[in-house]
């Protein structure tokens, strides 16, 4: 903080002597003064707007952003303008800063947007976790929008299913979008799933009736028993996340079981 504040005054300084100068010059002309630009200019972003950095106060993650607070370029965040120190756990966080600073969807909207994005068998990574060693995986879910959980078949014996016996905590996200390969408009989507997994094996009835219900597997219906085991994801939170919701609507939309209406915590 102190080193962006005497950056900007020495900034500052060196630009009105110039403006002294010339201003002095041309006194004789009704020039239209040069409007002094606050703060400083570094550069564009992902979508080419230019940041403006004008440094804040320093932040903790219970310090939300007012109504009056003032309006910066499009695509900066707030650990351009504020140092932050943000405790560690799932609810306060940077992303959070950013649902906080525009408005949220009611939960019933966030929720037809995720059903909307994730509409049959959809690629995820997953990650599981197990003795402080995470796992990353990819799979194909398919999500029950009436149930609100997710199902994924996943080889009999493979890592994740012996982590997901022993810690259910799951983390998983699926994204669509603009990459510098594959070109085309600077759009992004995703959903950000925390929750808990359970895992299914064959012998179980539900077994059988996701399978028929999700098409949720490429072989027989024979060899699927013999193969897999069902994982059924219930998120607690989702972050969804969508850069074309709108003026005035936050990029991050979070949603959580069981609530309604508009949510601000
Ligand atoms: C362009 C720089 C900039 C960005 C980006 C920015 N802030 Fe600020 N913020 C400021 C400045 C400067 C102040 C001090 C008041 C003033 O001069 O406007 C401030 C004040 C605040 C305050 C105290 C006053 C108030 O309005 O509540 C909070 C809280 C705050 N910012 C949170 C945030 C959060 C959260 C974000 C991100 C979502 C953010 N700020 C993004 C520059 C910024």
């Amino acid at each position: 903080m102190r080193k962006r504040q005497s950056l900007l005054i020495g900034i500052a300084a060196a630009a009105v002597v110039p403006l002294v100068l010339s201003t002095a010059l041309q006194a004789a002309e009704p020039t239209k003064a040069p409007k002094a630009v606050e703060g400083l200019n570094v550069g564009g972003g992902e979508r080419g707007i230019e940041a403006v950095i004008i440094p804040g106060p320093p932040l903790t993650a219970n310090d939300f952003m007012s109504k009056e607070h003032r309006t910066f370029p499009k695509g900066m965040v707030c650990v351009e303008c504020h140092n932050v120190d943000y405790t560690i756990d799932t609810v306060a966080s940077a992303t959070r800063q950013i649902a906080r600073s525009s408005a949220q969807l009611s939960q019933e909207q966030i929720w037809a947007k995720i059903v909307e994005f994730l509409p049959g068998r959809e690629r995820f990574a997953l990650t599981t976790a197990l003795d402080n060693k995470p796992l990353a995986t990819t799979v194909d879910m398919v999500l029950d929008k009436d149930e609100k959980v997710l199902y994924v078949v996943s080889e009999v014996g493979t890592e994740k299913l012996l982590q997901l016996r022993k810690n259910p905590n799951i983390s998983a996200v699926h994204f669509a979008g603009w990459s510098l390969a594959a070109g085309g408009p600077a759009l992004w989507r995703s959903t950000q799933i925390n929750g808990t997994a359970e895992v299914i094996p064959s012998t179980d009835p539900r077994f059988g009736v996701a399978i028929e219900k999700y098409n949720l597997v490429r072989v027989t219906k024979e060899r699927a028993y013999r193969r897999f085991d069902l994982i059924r994801i219930q998120p607690e939170q989702i972050y969804y996340f969508d850069t074309t919701l709108g003026e005035g609507i936050a990029i991050y939309q979070r949603w959580v079981r069981g609530r309604t209406g508009v949510i601000a915590d």
